[in-house]
């Protein structure tokens, strides 16, 4: 798996990937010198690369970077790759993007824009990092969290579901990318489901309850 953008959300899903036996190549916008200890503490499944390396190797990538990084997102590498997107806009940090604030596009549309051929699956935005390290529970658990996943390529998502299977989530199906506002920034599913965050363990939430939170967005 490649890893653009190696921050709280991208080195806890590398942490859950290396502990099910998924290899990581790490990489940030300071370069892969910066993230040679987190590689070292992944362990030997873990190494760090410059984005476009990072690209390169995964067979899966994730893309969890500021939304105002997207046009650094290196496009060519992801070309008909399967690709995560983590990330939410929040204009206080991405700075005002027209096509968000209309909402004429949503951010995982955007970031198609950046790298047309790329086969994207928006997932993960919706969890606190802490709550994704804390509610990874084997298949079978009864106490196993879902996530809400969007994408308009069915191979892809499948793909992705069976990752997120692999580290310990089952998944709902929220739609394709146009649809994917529905676990955007401030709706229902975004956060709360899992707990407050000043609760750093976080409460399981099941598929109902994912299901419902969707259900009841509204824009
Ligand atoms: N934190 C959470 O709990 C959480 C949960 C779900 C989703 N998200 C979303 O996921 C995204 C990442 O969040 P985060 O909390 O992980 O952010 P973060 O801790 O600030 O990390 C951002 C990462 O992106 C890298 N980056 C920035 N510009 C880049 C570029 N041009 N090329 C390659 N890498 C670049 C940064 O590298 P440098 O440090 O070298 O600049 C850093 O590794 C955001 O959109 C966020 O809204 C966050």
């Amino acid at each position: 798996m490649g890893f653009i953008g190696s921050g709280s959300i991208g080195r806890a899903l590398a942490r859950l990937a290396v502990e099910s036996g998924h290899h990581v190549v790490l990489s940030n916008s300071r370069g892969p010198e910066t993230l040679a200890d987190t590689a070292a503490e992944l362990g030997p499944l873990a190494s760090a690369a410059t984005s476009e390396e990072a690209a390169t190797a995964g067979d899966l990538v994730v893309v969890a970077v500021p939304v105002s990084a997207f046009p650094h997102v290196p496009a060519a590498p992801l070309a008909g790759k399967t690709v995560i997107d983590t990330c939410n806009y929040g204009p206080e940090r991405d700075g005002h993007i027209p096509e968000l604030d209309s909402t004429a596009l949503t951010s995982s549309e955007l970031l198609l824009r950046y790298a047309p051929d790329a086969l994207v699956v928006k997932a993960f935005n919706t969890i606190f990092f802490k709550h994704l390290l804390s509610l990874a529970r084997p298949a079978g658990a009864t106490d196993r969290s879902c996530l809400p996943i969007a994408g308009d390529s069915a191979s892809a998502k499948a793909a992705v579901t069976e990752f997120i299977d692999s580290i310990g989530y089952g998944v709902v199906d929220a739609g394709t990318l146009a649809d994917s506002w529905r676990q955007a920034t401030g709706t229902p599913v975004w956060g709360t489901p899992y707990g407050p965050y000043s609760d750093e363990k976080g409460h399981p939430a099941d598929e109902d309850a994912i299901r419902t939170a969707l259900a009841t967005a509204t824009r």
